[in-house]
């Protein structure tokens, strides 16, 4: 079996390919930094012997795009497991506080490359009658943070087209798993240059923790799970709570996210 990660050069999509790796998945690695992918693809090699090709492609751009599904169409060594993972966040000042053509980006990676990747991944998919998608949304699909309010709805939209997949492919012998993580252990919030200095540590994942639930995940066919348990309850709460309650709980929470920080290095 192969899987086609995107993002793999850091966080949960590391993980994942570390994890799948294990598990014993040849890799295709995707994301913009060719030479970080290529020393994971000569780790996993060494310690898994697994095959580990590199694609180096920004998922924002035409040209990456179409060399991505270049790749999935590709009849020999087929994906088996395309695991849409690359993401990003919105700088502090969200919507209204960054220019518009930040969240025309955040969306053409968080959900035009989602949507457009599976497309042409499905039907070789589908005429195997094996494999499936593992795609990473997040808790902030469910109620809206602010100030990246643009964040929160494409991770909605994320939720919903994964768990739409699992429905559409229901009898096919292929499979979609959506994950829903809280807030984890990444590159993720440096990226975006957000602050988290005012979140306790046990609202934290690591990446591993999200990799392992989403791979057992997979492996049973689950249509969504949610990593960790505080994350888990708290989904399973807000559920039964008035939805004015969640959606204000959860704003707060992710207005501390929404300081800047000049912090430099991972975020961890
Ligand atoms: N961290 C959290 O708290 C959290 C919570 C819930 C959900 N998530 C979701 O989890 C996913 C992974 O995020 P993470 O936390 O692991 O963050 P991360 O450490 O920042 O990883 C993001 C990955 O996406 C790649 N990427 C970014 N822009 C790209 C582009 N234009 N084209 C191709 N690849 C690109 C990055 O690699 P390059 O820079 O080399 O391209 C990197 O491998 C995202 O979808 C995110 O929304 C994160």
């Amino acid at each position: 079996m192969r899987a086609l990660v995107t993002g793999a050069t850091s966080g949960i999509g590391l993980a994942l390919a570390r994890r799948l790796a294990a598990g014993g998945y040849d890799l295709v690695l995707v994301a913009r930094d060719g030479d970080r992918l290529a020393t994971t693809a000569a780790e996993l090699h060494a310690t898994h012997r697994v095959a580990g090709e590199v694609l180096a492609a920004d998922l924002t751009t035409e040209a990456g795009l179409t060399a991505v599904e270049a790749r999935l169409t590709q009849e020999t060594d087929p994906v088996d497991v395309l695991v849409n993972n690359a993401g990003m966040g919105l700088p502090p000042g969200g919507y209204l506080g960054n220019p518009v053509q930040t969240s025309l980006t955040l969306n053409r990676l968080n959900v035009d490359s989602v949507l457009r990747l599976t497309h042409v991944a499905l039907p070789g998919m589908l005429a195997r009658r094996r494999g499936g998608l593992i795609t990473i949304s997040s808790i902030a699909g469910f109620v809206p943070g602010t100030p990246a309010i643009t964040y929160s709805a494409s991770k909605a939209w994320t939720t919903a087209f994964g768990e739409g997949l699992h429905q559409l492919l229901r009898g096919t012998g292929v499979t979609s798993t959506t994950v829903v993580p809280g807030f984890v252990r990444s590159e993720f919030h440096q990226r975006s240059g957000a602050s988290t200095a005012g979140l306790p540590d046990w609202l934290w994942s690591t990446p591993q923790t999200v990799a392992e639930t989403a791979v057992r995940g997979f492996d049973r066919a689950a249509p969504l799970v949610v990593p960790g348990t505080v994350w888990r309850t708290g989904y399973g709460i807000s559920r039964l709570l008035p939805r004015r309650w969640s959606r204000a709980a959860f704003a707060r929470l992710m207005s501390r996210t929404a300081r800047s920080t000049s912090r430099k290095g991972a975020d961890r």
